[in-house]
């Protein structure tokens, strides 16, 4: 999962995804990191945090990472948040194979529309509350690419 700072939106992705993935017994490894280093080493924005507790989801303990181009070897699959994480991204790509894992996360809700997840942190509370119910639908159809691998 990747934002631009990693204390918003893709720590949000991160929890929600992990929490999807729990209750349905699938185990695979979740993580998320920003384009940006400007926020490394530091916990989630608390409103993000807040807004995942209200739902039962805990990210307290996640910190921002900045993305690596190692990612794209260490990943399957690499959810961007908006066109600029995405172009970024891919930008770091050197093979088919890396370029093939990176994805707009809303295209697994609705394909080809490429809908960004929108940035909240200059915005109000009401900003997280948007991205959480984006998170939520988007991971409910990836756990979907899980359930139909068998
Ligand atoms: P995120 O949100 O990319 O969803 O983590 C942002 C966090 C920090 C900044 C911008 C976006 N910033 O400008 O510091």
């Amino acid at each position: 999962m990747v934002c631009l700072g990693n204390i918003c939106r893709s720590p949000m992705a991160e929890g929600i995804l992990r929490h999807h993935l729990k209750q349905n017994g699938i185990s695979a490894l979740v993580d998320s990191a920003g384009t940006s280093s400007w926020h490394a080493g530091e916990p989630p924005d608390s409103r993000a945090t807040r807004e995942c507790k209200k739902n039962g989801v805990d990210i307290s303990a996640q910190r921002s990472r900045p993305f690596v181009p190692g990612d794209l070897d260490e990943f399957d699959l690499i959810f961007a948040m908006d066109s600029e994480n995405y172009n970024a991204i891919l930008r770091s790509a050197n093979s088919d194979i890396q370029r093939s894992k990176v994805k707009l996360i809303m295209n697994q809700v609705y394909p080809g529309k490429n809908i960004p997840v929108p940035d909240p942190y200059y915005g109000g509370p009401g900003g997280f509350t948007n991205v959480y119910k984006m998170l939520d639908e988007a991971s409910a159809k990836i756990i979907e690419l899980f359930q139909n691998q068998d």
